[in-house]
């Protein structure tokens, strides 16, 4: 079966067509990193607005690329939520439109499965079960994965997530927007230990995280002394040891709890190379196996939807000629494909 995918879900406008026999036949990621950037942030409207203007251009492009005519492709799946909500609706009503005119199912994906789904795409891909380490600029989230729609959140943020701290702390060492990339460039160039910043929740049982407490530290630190490039590096590179430290601890205690062999990491932070080194290091330790997708399909991007929504309608999983989007939408309401979500 082949789907075409559609991401809509923020900044990013994300197209792909995965085929269930010969996988992903072509991806494309329009960024709308250059219309935010003077405004220092995501402008929901402007982002709607973009989505209009990029989204059929992009589609005609990867059927294109694809060599896939319309009259290939036997499903269209789209982000449904968690997202900003014009933005949504902006890929959801074109995807349920499509699927309606070309005569085939339509499906809302739920971003974040779609994020724990994304290292499925790569080779080798991860075995479920496994638990997921899912790290986006929305969501910071330990979820134990039985199976496709069979999930349990272990712990999550209790306030920013890891991505929205790096995004806050690049603002307060004056990097651009958009800021997690940025202020990992910049750590690397710097030495961790000259400040000494908490290690959030780490004394504390239990999987929930919280990243507020160490923005607050790196802004008391840098009103404290003047910042010079040195002082910046440093100060970046404390932080993202900070944040590394904290989701690995997280990550062994979950795994510890679960019994589980298998972790994958998925979500912008994902991207961050810190980040991989130490959880792969810490994998080889541990006896765990360790999956990533690349760095692009960590952040958000449409292949991840077109492989999920592959998934579910393979199965049989049909939905309601409505459009659906929901800015808020809890992964553990997920169900398996063919048994139906409560609402
Ligand atoms: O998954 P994603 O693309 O969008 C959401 O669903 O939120 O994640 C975006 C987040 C942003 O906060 C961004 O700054 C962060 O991921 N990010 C990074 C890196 N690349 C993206 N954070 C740290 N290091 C990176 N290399
Ligand atoms: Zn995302």
């Amino acid at each position: 079966m082949r789907v075409l995918g559609i991401e809509t879900s923020c900044d990013e406008t994300g197209v792909a067509i995965y085929d269930s026999g010969r996988g992903l036949l072509g991806h494309a990621l329009y960024s709308q990193v250059a219309l935010h950037a003077e405004f220092g942030g995501v402008v929901p409207e402007l982002a709607s607005r973009d989505h209009v203007r990029k989204l059929i251009p992009l589609i005609r492009q990867v059927m294109a690329g694809a060599d896939t005519p319309a009259g290939e492709i036997g499903g269209v799946a789209y982000t449904a939520g968690p997202g900003l909500i014009g933005a949504l609706l902006v890929g959801a009503a074109l995807g349920r439109s499509l699927a309606y005119a070309w005569g085939v199912p339509g499906l809302g994906i739920h971003h974040m499965e779609a994020h724990l789904l994304a290292p499925m795409l790569e080779t080798p891909a991860p075995e479920m079960p496994f638990v997921a380490l899912l790290v986006s600029g929305g969501h910071t989230m330990l979820v134990e994965v039985a199976a496709l729609g069979r999930y349990r959140v272990l712990g999550e943020t209790l306030d920013d997530a890891a991505g929205e701290a790096f995004d806050k702390t690049a603002k307060l060492l004056g990097l651009p927007y958009p800021g997690g990339p940025a202020l990992a460039a910049l750590a690397e160039q710097g030495t961790p230990g000259v400040f000494g910043f908490p290690r959030p929740m780490v004394g504390r049982p239990g999987l929930d995280f919280s990243f507020s407490g160490l923005k607050t530290a790196v802004m008391i630190a840098v009103n404290r002394i003047e910042l010079d490039d040195t002082v910046r590096a440093d100060v970046a590179a404390e932080f993202q040891q900070a944040v590394v430290d904290t989701l690995v601890v997280k990550c062994r205690r979950a795994m510890a709890q679960t019994g589980a062999g298998t972790l994958v990491v998925a979500g912008g932070v994902g991207a961050n190379r810190a980040l991989r080194t130490a959880l792969k290091q810490e994998g080889v330790q541990q006896g765990w196996a360790v999956f990533y997708p690349r760095p692009e399909f960590c952040t958000d991007n449409g292949a991840m939807i077109a492989y999920a929504g592959m998934l579910r309608l393979r199965a049989g999983e049909r939905a309601q000629l409505a459009i659906e989007a929901r800015a808020r939408w809890g992964l553990e309401s997920l169900r398996p494909p063919g048994e139906s979500r409560p609402d």
